[in-house]
């Protein structure tokens, strides 16, 4: 029976789940490269055909018959060591099946008597989060869909924290409030800015070194010469993945009296590994840390968590409904955790996190961080030795900077043409103002000679016409 609900007397997910399974391991076993490469004109042509909602329903199996030849065929495979162009990851197995259970159970996260186990395990997860990223015991969080979404959250908190604003709005004063960071921090730093009433050019980027690095003195003007409310230091940066001088940029923020955020988003990882976590030295010091947990940890999108250094400062954005999160229900100790979220309504994607990290354990996770971490690195080493290629940047983290000899239409191309032929997904940014291609490296099962390959490939590539 096609309407039936999970739970209820009418059918049980397994077989249904089966379904969905069974389309999704026969079409990566019928891919042979990160994507099909179908032209984009055919493929919406296809996709279109597909009525979205029939008078009279197809039945699961041939409604999965189509997801599976249309959509799934024609996705990208992060798996696939040839799809490395962002930070984007294949899920682990243990994680994606979880995620069933997330939608399955459907646990709404606004409020204890819509999610209670599931209340205190978010709750658990974001505590212990807090915990090996050093912050103190009165650290919280919650989870949100995206490094975007807690970036936001967390300048929010500073905003916050520099005058309270929720009730009656900015004050005049707040004309002159800069938040301070880099100019590789990523883009939501502005977009936060911007919907914070701040504006986008309250946002100061100071320079950066060849690795993309924040530049600390620089940093120390900007706070000796403007009203910093923020600092936002970034631990992986987009295109460098270089981690910021944290303790550095932590004794110069706090000196100054502004709000540390740092945007840990690719980085925050790093404190898994016992070898990786002293490049993170001086995150314990933050205000507030954004981990996204669909980076390096390998789930499904979206899950990232904004951490706090004290619980209490998520109250700033506390908002009781006399319907949902009642005060007084929490004066008695009743957790709800629409309080401390700028969503209502809310996934329990703690849920896979919890699973998935539980079932594969700290020490192997680690060990998959660091392995991405040695891929890039032998991954620029071969660059720097390949006679066709250029390494851009030194590399920091997971990311890798390189040109192929030829001028900037070369490098354009070059990209363009492994996409629209299927045969390889790679990145490209602009790196001190020249198109530049970009492999970011989250596949810790590819080898180096996967990634040898991958780099012939893009050589042969710019001799292609485009
Ligand atoms: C450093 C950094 N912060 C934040 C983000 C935004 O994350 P999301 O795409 O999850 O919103 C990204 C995305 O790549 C990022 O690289």
């Amino acid at each position: 029976m096609t309407a039936a609900l999970v739970g209820g007397p009418e059918g049980s997910l397994g077989h249904a789940a089966a379904l969905v399974a069974g389309a999704v391991d026969r079409a990566a076993a019928r891919s042979s490269g990160p994507l099909s490469g179908v032209d984009p004109e055919v493929l919406r042509a296809r996709i279109d055909a597909l009525d979205p909602c029939p008078d009279a329903g197809l039945g699961l199996t041939t409604a999965i018959a189509d997801l599976e030849r249309e959509v799934l065929d024609h996705g990208v495979w992060p798996a696939d060591p040839r799809c490395a162009a962002h930070l984007h990851c294949a899920p682990l197995v243990s994680a994606a099946a979880a995620e069933l259970a997330v939608g399955a159970t459907n646990q709404s996260m606004d409020s204890f008597d819509q999610a209670p186990a599931a209340t205190f395990a978010e709750d658990a997860l974001v505590r212990w989060l807090g915990g090996l990223l050093g912050l103190p015991a009165s650290s919280s969080g919650v989870l949100t869909s995206g490094g975007t979404a807690s970036n936001l959250l967390g300048l929010l908190l500073a905003r916050e924290h520099a005058a309270p604003c929720v009730a009656d709005g900015l004050p005049a004063e707040a004309r002159d409030w800069r938040i301070v960071t880099s100019e590789a921090a990523h883009f939501s730093v502005r977009r936060a800015a911007m919907l914070l009433g701040l504006g986008e050019r309250a946002v100061i980027a100071v320079g950066t070194d060849a690795r993309g690095a924040m530049d600390v003195s620089a940093l120390q003007s900007a706070l000796r010469a403007e009203r910093v409310i923020a600092v936002v230091a970034t631990a992986g940066t987009t295109d460098h993945g270089a981690i910021d001088p944290l303790a550095a940029v932590a004794s110069a923020a706090r000196e100054a009296g502004a709000w540390l955020h740092v945007d840990a988003a690719v980085g925050g990882a790093f404190a898994l590994s016992d070898a990786l976590a002293p490049r993170l030295d001086g995150i314990a010091a933050a205000d507030s840390v954004t981990v996204d947990f669909h980076k390096l940890w390998w789930q499904p999108i979206g899950t990232s968590a904004l951490v706090v250094r004290d619980g209490a400062a998520l109250g700033a954005i506390a908002h009781h409904s006399d319907y949902l999160n009642r005060s007084g229900d929490e004066a008695d100790g009743v957790l709800n955790l629409a309080t401390r979220s700028l969503d209502t309504s809310r996934r329990f994607d703690a849920l896979k996190v919890l699973v998935s990290l539980r079932a594969t354990g700290r020490r192997e996770l680690a060990a998959m961080v660091e392995r991405c971490v040695a891929l890039a690195s032998a991954t620029g080493a071969a660059v720097a030795a390949h006679p066709r290629l250029e390494l851009v940047a030194p590399v920091s983290t997971v990311t890798v900077l390189f040109r192929v000899d030829g001028d900037d239409a070369t490098q354009v191309a070059v990209q363009r043409v492994l996409l629209a032929s299927g045969s390889a997904v790679i990145g490209r940014t602009r790196i001190d103002g020249r198109e530049t291609l970009k492999l970011t490296l989250l596949n810790p099962h590819a080898t180096e000679r996967d990634l040898a390959a991958l780099l012939d490939l893009v050589a042969s590539a710019a001799v292609v016409p485009a």
